[in-house]
């Protein structure tokens, strides 16, 4: 007999099934039916063929090979990414449905990450915003622009935490916090899949990688990652969870190995915990040859024993190797593989290609032309782009600036319409780029440009004579300086992370002009800018900004717009502080500013010592340039009245927290209010905060308003070493504030 508790987690199970399926509207039962009455028809080929993931240059010229149509009409393709030229999207569909045994349509699949054609943000860009709304309209932009090309599946979004800034992919990631990367992650499923999955403008979302690539050693790509259960479970997961829960069709497998095993080949990860934990009922598609990478990873022998592993683990479908395609067969009649194991893989992808009805109309519609940059995407690109930038400094209001005063537009970024668009943005046409400096020419601006430096990397000095000189002549520089968009992404790992090239030793010999200068950073990770930072009046983080970046800049440099970004990932002072983020856990000897010791405060000769004997560095210190969730406005706000509804909590009610927030400045502006809560004694160690709420306020000069947030039982939920998922009864901290590092602190028990 089944006990209660299995009873409970089964009904949960199934509970969770009928809300996704509800969800996406879809009936079970005939979906189910359909799915098995077309696999009753298949052969074991066709079957092997739809977890056949083909992938093709996007830039394929002339006609399609003769093969590949082969290989669509015998049906050993399922689906296909990066086939981009429309009329081959519909000659492969059409021979897949009006040729192929069974016509079953094939699936294309793009890597649409921050937008298609009219490029958004890169995601930690997005990230920085803290809205839910801007990631929703983002990708629905991004689907709606894509799919007019065939591609009805994307790669994204990328859920990965990362908690390092020398890691390439940090630019495609939601940031360090579980809490704010569980929110966007599911604005962005909501926004790609749209109301329905059948809507013609719909792109299934895939929630990638599975999982902890974000922790790989050092920041480098494709490393190896360590992470115990809990950490697993309440840093690395939260993100993944509310895009299953939100209906995300896919999820992919990361490269990288965690504890000993690959991701592609791990049973407890792609059955136990995201099947049967989380509820997933679409398709697991493994990353680029990440099957057959467990050859070099050691854990596979060949490229037919890498197939076993990954399909017992669960691995649906097969990004470009083609270890299934050359090996099931042969596995299945060696009996290592059954049947039923191929059969419930073949059927989790079949489901979602009926879900999004695509047996019914495969084609993209002739009269969906995807209003390619539209002038309502660019908007929505432009408001993106302006909710992103963070206002790192700003020195005796240096910024907005005065309309009347004359700029030297300087730096290697002022002008680049291809880099300021950032990693993965093939398909957005670098001739719908609005730069800054076309943007400064739009609007009638008086200012003198000369770049300085060539590119982000450029080391030469020649141009410096030009670029002082144009400086000298004008009232305020402003640097446009940064990563040129190649430095950051898949494969493009720093170890050092400030700005590149000789692009610090040209902002030093504009300094010695005394002219203020704003820095402008465009990059894909934060810069390490301790060389620089006191040379500047001013520091703009614009991220990768997108097309629409130049136009954001010049709206909030002027203060036409104000910058609404915030950090979603510390910003440390130099590389070697990494990996260093604010939800850390407190240790045995905490740092603190008392017992710190400076290395230059070492007396020379000084005998061996403990010093400070807190966990510190004696040259960088233990906090960050900026702090999570720090950001300034062009206006000032105090906090002030923290009010908790309770001092005791129970897991019958939630509590109330209020706080005071008054714009004390003379401009209306923007803060993000931000809520931390701390747990401190438990079961086992918990992180000194945890971000847990986040709300914007919009306030006129002199204006104050009652912030409220609600901290229910699940907000302190966490999963122990027993990996139970409870709360323990204790004392908590909570605070308020502008960001990680601050705030009005008050405190409760929870019993
Ligand atoms: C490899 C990347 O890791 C993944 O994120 C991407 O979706 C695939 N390549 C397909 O381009």
């Amino acid at each position: 007999m089944m006990n209660k508790s299995k009873l409970t987690a089964m009904s949960l199970v199934i509970a969770l099934f009928l809300v996704s399926c509800a969800k996406n509207k879809v009936s079970i039962d005939k979906t189910t039916q359909k799915v098995s009455q077309l696999m009753a028809k298949m052969t074991l080929e066709e079957k092997i063929g739809q977890l056949n993931l083909r992938g093709t240059s996007s830039r394929v010229k002339g006609a399609l090979p003769e093969a590949l149509k082969q290989a669509v009409r015998d049906g050993k393709i399922g689906a296909f990414l990066n086939v981009m030229n429309k009329s081959f999207v519909a000659e492969l569909q059409k021979i897949a449905v009006e040729e192929s045994p069974n016509g079953i349509p094939l699936l294309f699949s793009r890597d649409v990450i921050h937008g298609f054609k009219t490029i958004f943000p890169i995601p930690l860009g997005l990230a920085a915003s803290w809205d839910v709304e801007v990631a929703e309209s983002s990708s629905r932009v991004a689907a709606i622009e894509a799919s007019s090309y065939g591609v009805r599946w994307t790669f994204a979004p990328m859920l990965d935490i990362a908690r390092d800034s020398r890691w390439g992919r940090i630019a495609e990631s939601p940031g360090e916090d579980p809490f704010l990367a569980a929110q966007l992650a599911k604005a962005y499923v909501n926004g790609f899949q749209g109301d329905r999955l059948s809507d013609p403008t719909s792109l299934i979302a895939c929630a990638k990688h599975f999982i902890g690539y974000g922790a790989a050693i050092g920041g480098r790509d494709y490393n190896t990652a360590t992470i115990n259960k809990e950490l697993l479970q309440n840093i690395y997961m939260p993100p993944f969870k509310a895009a299953i829960d939100a209906g995300a069709q896919t999820v992919m497998t990361a490269f990288n190995e965690i504890n000993g095993i690959p991701a592609s080949g791990d049973k407890k990860l792609l059955t136990g915990i995201l099947r049967k934990q989380l509820g997933f009922d679409g398709f697991v598609v493994s990353d680029w040859n990440s099957i057959t990478e467990m050859i070099p990873h050691g854990f596979a022998a060949n490229e037919k024993h890498a197939a076993e592993i990954a399909i017992n683990a669960g691995l649906d479908m097969e990004m470009t190797s083609a270890s299934y395609e050359k090996h099931l067969k042969e596995l299945i009649n060696e009996g290592k593989i059954t049947i039923k194991q191929l059969d419930f893989l073949v059927a989790n992808i079949l489901r979602v290609k009926f879900r999004m009805n695509l047996f019914e109309n495969p084609f993209v519609p002739e009269e969906h032309t995807g209003n390619l940059y539209a002038p309502k995407h660019l908007e929505l690109a432009k408001k993106a782009a302006i909710k992103s930038t963070v206002l790192l400094k700003n020195n005796n209001n240096m910024l907005p600036l005065n309309k009347t005063r004359t700029v030297a537009i300087i730096g290697p970024l002022a002008n680049k319409p291809r880099e300021q668009l950032g990693t993965w943005s093939f398909d957005g046409d670098k001739n719908h780029t609005v730069t800054p400096v076309t943007a400064f020419t739009k609007e009638n601006r008086s200012f003198h440009f000369v770049e300085g430096l060539n590119y982000s990397r450029d080391r030469s000095s020649k141009n410096f004579k030009k670029a002082i000189a144009v400086a000298e002549k004008s009232d305020v520089v402003l640097f446009f300086g940064g990563e040129e968009a190649i430095l950051s992404g898949e494969a493009h790992s720093r170890a050092d992370i400030s700005l590149p090239g000789a692009q610090e030793q040209l902002i030093k010999a504009l300094a010695k002009t005394g002219k203020p200068i704003v820095l402008i950073i465009m990059a894909g990770r934060p810069i390490s800018l301790s060389n620089i930072i006191h040379e500047v009046d001013a520091v703009i983080m614009a991220w990768h900004p997108g097309t629409m970046g130049g136009s954001a800049l010049h709206d909030i440099l002027y203060g036409d717009a104000e910058p609404g970004g915030r950090l979603p990932v510390t910003w440390v002072k130099t590389a070697g502080q990494l990996p260093l983020f604010y939800n850390h856990k407190n240790t045995g000897r905490p740092a603190k500013p008392s017992e710190f010791v400076h290395i230059d405060s070492i007396p020379i000769g000084a005998w061996q010592s403990s010093l400070g004997n807190t966990s510190h560095y004696l040259d960088a210190g233990y906090t960050p340039h900026f702090p999570f969730g720090y950001g300034l406005g062009y206006t000032k706000f105090a906090y002030s009245n923290l009010k908790m509804s309770s001092k005791k909590m129970t897991d019958k009610e939630s509590l109330t927290v209020r706080v005071t927030v008054k714009n004390t400045g003379d401009r209306t502006g923007e803060d993000l209010v931000q809520l931390y809560v701390q747990d401190l004694v438990g079961s086992i160690t918990r992180p000194v905060k945890e971000l847990k709420g986040f709300q914007r306020v919009s306030l006129e000069p002199g204006a104050q308003t009652e912030v409220e947030f609600k901290i229910s039982v699940e907000d302190l939920k966490y999963y122990n070493s027993d990996l139970t998922y409870g709360v323990e009864p204790g004392e908590f901290n909570i605070w308020v504030g502008p960001h990680s590092a601050t705030g009005l602190k008050s405190s409760f028990r929870y019993e």
